[in-house]
């Protein structure tokens, strides 16, 4: 499904060791639809992921700085790492199994990705969104939503962008949750699994 041919062979490779490393089940973390103290966690197919980052890269700043909401085991930041070049992504979680597993995969990345990225053991809410260019969420990962969207319509800049994660998203719903200050932009090439929107 992923356009391979837009990728350079650094970055094939790379990406391709990057799904091995997540390929497996790790018993150091949580499984797939685990409900943990934030939310429930389930990890994001890394290929959809990569397919939206080559969508995004003329959208894509030099210097952007990105943020995943809750990042799990750091799958999504790891992937728009490699594929978004000079640019700096944040993971945050809750939980500590997830985080620290995160953590662990990081001191096995180069030295170039890992002075990039970087994750937080905290709850989101708690962060200032303000300080980010594109933010990724996948859609439902939180038990606190009313608050997050809450806080997405308030304190995301203008023409930042917000990518919702996630399979059979009932767009008329997100648009009543969204509209007033986000506007979507369509692609149908990726709504099967995410939305793209920009802050008006
Ligand atoms: C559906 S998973 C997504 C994981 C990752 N972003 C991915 O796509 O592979 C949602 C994650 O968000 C975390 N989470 C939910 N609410 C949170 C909060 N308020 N602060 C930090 N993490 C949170 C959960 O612990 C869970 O690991």
């Amino acid at each position: 499904m992923l356009k391979t041919i837009f990728l350079s062979k650094e970055e094939s490779s790379t990406l391709k060791s990057l799904k091995t490393v997540f390929s497996s089940p790790s018993k150091e973390i949580p499984e797939e639809y685990d409900l943990l103290e934030k939310g429930q966690y389930v990890g994001s197919n890394i290929d959809e992921v990569a397919q939206l980052a080559l969508l995004l890269r003329p959208w894509v700043k030099p210097n952007a700085h990105v943020l995943d909401l809750g990042s799990g085991d750091g799958r999504v930041v790891f992937t728009l790492a490699i594929l978004w070049k000079n640019v700096y992504i944040t993971g945050i979680e809750y939980n500590s199994a997830l985080f620290k597993y995160s953590q662990k995969i990081k001191e096995n990345i180069s030295p170039e990705l890992k002075k990039r990225v970087k994750f937080f053991k905290k709850d989101f809410l708690e962060e200032d969104f303000g300080l980010y260019d594109i933010i990724f969420y996948y859609y439902w990962g939180t038990w606190e939503e009313d608050k997050l969207v809450e806080k997405l319509n308030k304190e995301v800049n203008t023409k930042a962008l917000l990518i919702l994660y996630g399979h059979g998203m009932d767009k008329t719903k997100l648009e009543k949750n969204f509209l007033q200050a986000y506007k979507f932009i369509e692609n149908p090439e990726i709504e099967p699994f995410a939305c793209i929107l920009v802050k008006i």
